[in-house]
């Protein structure tokens, strides 16, 4: 397991759920990983488990709504590990309201770490990665992104953004190497997941059904591995694109 070896990769939102299973996997890929989170606790102890399977990372403390924090963490990166190969914006919330009853604050806050956040880390490093002779950027957009869904108007627009801002960045840094693409999971079992079913009055194992002909949501390892391809030099003609990880369940009909 090499494919990502001598890549340094950020990732963003790294000490739980997609983040958490990204950078273990990344680490055992032969990244060097930098996890970033506002939950330092459960962060610091992702880069233990890396490191104690042989990997390599650190944990820094990063609130992706701060643009002084994203200078001081790439700053760190460049400084300690030479350049950034690999940008992650998978840090994000989740936010299931009726249009009426959503407010000014949910959606700013919302929008602070979906979309501020996606922004202010392609800004501070698509260009260092230029320099560099190129990168990979992988944007966590939605399925939700892509189609509308009752009760999704915050939750929906901020991925929207999150998919043209990725094709946007990925038409300005083309011709220097950068690539840049978006992911569209549909329900993936983690903490934000369940918060959806248990939202909606169901369960997670009920919600597989009827949201994919596979049976089932999709594991934080359906998704790494798409990341692993998306942060590799196998997708090095990819860029620009759309993804949707939903077990077809945006593409399928089921009658009968
Ligand atoms: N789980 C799903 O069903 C699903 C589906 C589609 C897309 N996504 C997207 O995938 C990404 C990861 O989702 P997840 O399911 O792993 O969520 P999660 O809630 O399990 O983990 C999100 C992580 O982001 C961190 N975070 C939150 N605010 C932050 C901030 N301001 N700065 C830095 N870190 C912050 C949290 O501390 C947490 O560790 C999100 O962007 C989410 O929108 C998730």
């Amino acid at each position: 397991m090499s494919r990502l070896q001598n890549k340094i990769a950020l990732i963003t939102g790294a000490a739980n759920g997609i983040g958490e299973a990204a950078a273990v996997r990344f680490a055992a890929e032969g990244a060097t990983v930098i996890a970033t989170d506002i939950d330092e606790a459960a962060g610091k102890a992702v880069v233990e488990r890396i490191k104690a399977a042989g990997g390599s990372g650190e944990f820094l403390a990063h609130d992706v709504t701060s643009e002084d924090a994203w200078v001081e963490v790439t700053d760190h990166v460049r400084t300690v590990h030479g350049r950034i190969d690999v940008l992650v914006n998978n840090a994000g919330i989740y936010l299931i309201a009726p249009l009426a009853e959503t407010t000014v604050e949910d959606w700013n806050r919302l929008m602070a770490v979906n979309v501020t956040g996606t922004f202010l880390g392609m800004k501070h490093t698509a260009l260092q990665m230029a320099t560099a002779g190129g990168g990979a950027i992988i944007n966590l957009s939605s399925i939700a992104g892509l189609v509308g869904v009752a009760g999704h108007t915050l939750y929906g627009a901020s991925k929207g953004a999150v998919r043209t801002m990725s094709k946007d960045v990925a038409a300005e840094y083309a011709a220097a190497g950068v690539r840049v693409n978006s992911l569209h999971p549909t329900y993936v079992n983690t903490g934000m997941a369940a918060y959806g079913a248990a939202t909606a009055g169901t369960t997670i194992e009920a919600l597989g059904p009827v949201l994919s002909p596979l049976g089932r949501i999709a594991e934080p390892a359906d998704v790494v591995n798409f990341l692993v391809f998306l942060a590799s030099d196998e997708t090095a003609y990819l860029t620009g694109s759309e993804y949707n990880l939903d077990g077809g369940g945006s593409t399928l009909l089921s009658v009968g």
